[in-house]
């Protein structure tokens, strides 16, 4: 069947640019593709400003929303507070991070869990949170809803279909990709685990056709590529393989526009693929991040263990904030420990541009591509031909 997400979504080109920075959510959805806003690490009041800034900036192009709801998470529960579960938190834990944070020269005499840095009870992915972050969400003119860790609870599901809009989730793996089929899901996102950010262990090249594989010929649900998409010839190799479209993350986070603290910005754009290390030290899943002495130390043979979601978030939330405070003040030490969700394809990308640019190139590199696989199926370069 012909499936076209350009035309079900209004979008001219299928690039999705997942970010939690609303200038580039705007600017790559003005471009022609669709920006998705990652409302993960944002408290609900900041989540209505930013979504009114959207809407103020859009030009009236459709974009979409990402919220980070697991389908299984550590000690959650509406009744408890992020405090509360704070306090559960090992003091192994917290000594630990007050050593590695003083080792390089970062204040860290209020570390513990009373200190819940600027985020306070809000961390995102508590149910009382997400519950807040869909009913703000639903009064915005989106044109996606997204969800990151696994099924999408019902009430998400049922209240898109009230407005008619579809709703994403990300899989990195064949399983988990027919029960979100099953839940309704209408977009997939599937994710190999070159991606920055949470991800599985398989490879985009490998993930996306197992996928399509099992969704059959006649499948109703889109499938976009996600992971290690960082120009448009590996767009068009990915439409090959069979995708709607491709979502990307890591490419916008070295954009003029993004919001990544300057220290970072130098470390993403010296990085190698091979910086970008798959670690749980940052959120308790495996969640793939530039290496750095937090990585190292919490991964390495000192550490007590990353704690499972929610609980290394209670801890690394407040930390990083102190890290970059630091790091911007012009500590070298803190710049070691400074890190930044990232995938391997950043190893890719040597320059800083804006959205706008990393957009053309994206359709210049695609038709380039799609360009190349063209005159090798006419037989061009009699290729084709031999065999
Ligand atoms: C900085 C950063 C933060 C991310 N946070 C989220 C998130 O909150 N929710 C989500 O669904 N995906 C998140 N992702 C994953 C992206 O949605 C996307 O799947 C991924 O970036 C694609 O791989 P790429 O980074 O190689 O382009 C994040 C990615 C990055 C780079």
């Amino acid at each position: 069947m012909t499936m076209n997400i350009c035309a079900r979504l209004g979008i001219a080109f299928p690039l999705f640019a997942f970010s939690h920075c609303r200038d580039v959510v705007a600017a790559v959805s003005r471009a022609g593709g669709m920006g998705v806003f990652g409302a993960g690490s944002h408290t609900p009041e900041e989540l209505e400003a930013e979504l009114a800034w959207i809407d103020a900036h859009v030009d009236g192009k459709p974009y979409g929303v990402d919220l980070v709801v697991p389908e299984h998470l550590a000690g959650g529960g509406i009744d408890r507070t992020a405090t509360d579960l704070a306090r559960e938190i090992p003091d192994a834990h917290w000594q630990f991070t007050r050593d590695l944070l003083e080792q390089h020269g970062v204040d860290a005499s209020q570390v513990g869990p009373e200190d819940r840095g600027k985020f306070g009870d809000n961390v995102s992915v508590l149910p009382e949170v997400v519950e807040a972050s869909l009913d703000i969400v639903f009064r915005h003119p989106i044109a996606l809803i997204a969800n990151a860790l696994g099924v999408p609870p019902r009430a998400m599901i049922e209240r898109a279909r009230q407005h008619q809009i579809p709703v994403a989730a990300l899989v990195g793996a064949r399983e988990h990709a027919l029960r979100q089929v099953e839940a309704g899901v209408d977009i997939l996102v599937v994710q190999g685990t070159e991606a920055g950010g949470h991800c599985g262990e398989v490879s985009t090249l490998v993930v996306v056709p197992d996928v399509l594989d099992a969704l059959g010929p006649d499948r109703t649900t889109y499938v976009l590529a996600a992971g290690g998409i960082m120009t448009g010839r590996q767009m068009a190799a990915v439409m090959a393989l069979g995708a709607d479209g491709a979502w990307t993350g890591s490419v916008w986070l070295p954009t003029v526009e993004s919001e990544v603290p300057q220290a970072v910005r130098e470390k993403l754009i010296a990085a190698s693929p091979r910086d970008a290390v798959r670690s749980r030290s940052r959120t308790g899943k495996p969640c793939r991040q530039l290496r750095s002495a937090w990585t190292e130390a919490w991964d390495g043979p000192a550490s007590p263990g990353p704690l499972p979601m929610p609980m290394q978030q209670l801890i690394s939330l407040p930390a990083f904030e102190r890290i970059d405070r630091a790091t911007d003040g012009g500590n070298q030490s803190a710049r070691a420990l400074s890190s930044y969700f990232v995938g391997q394809g950043i190893g890719l990308v040597h320059e800083v541009s804006d959205c706008r640019q990393v957009y053309r190139a994206f359709v210049e590199g695609f038709a380039a591509g799609y360009g190349d696989l063209d005159r090798f199926a006419q037989g061009g370069d009699g290729s084709a031909d031999k065999g």
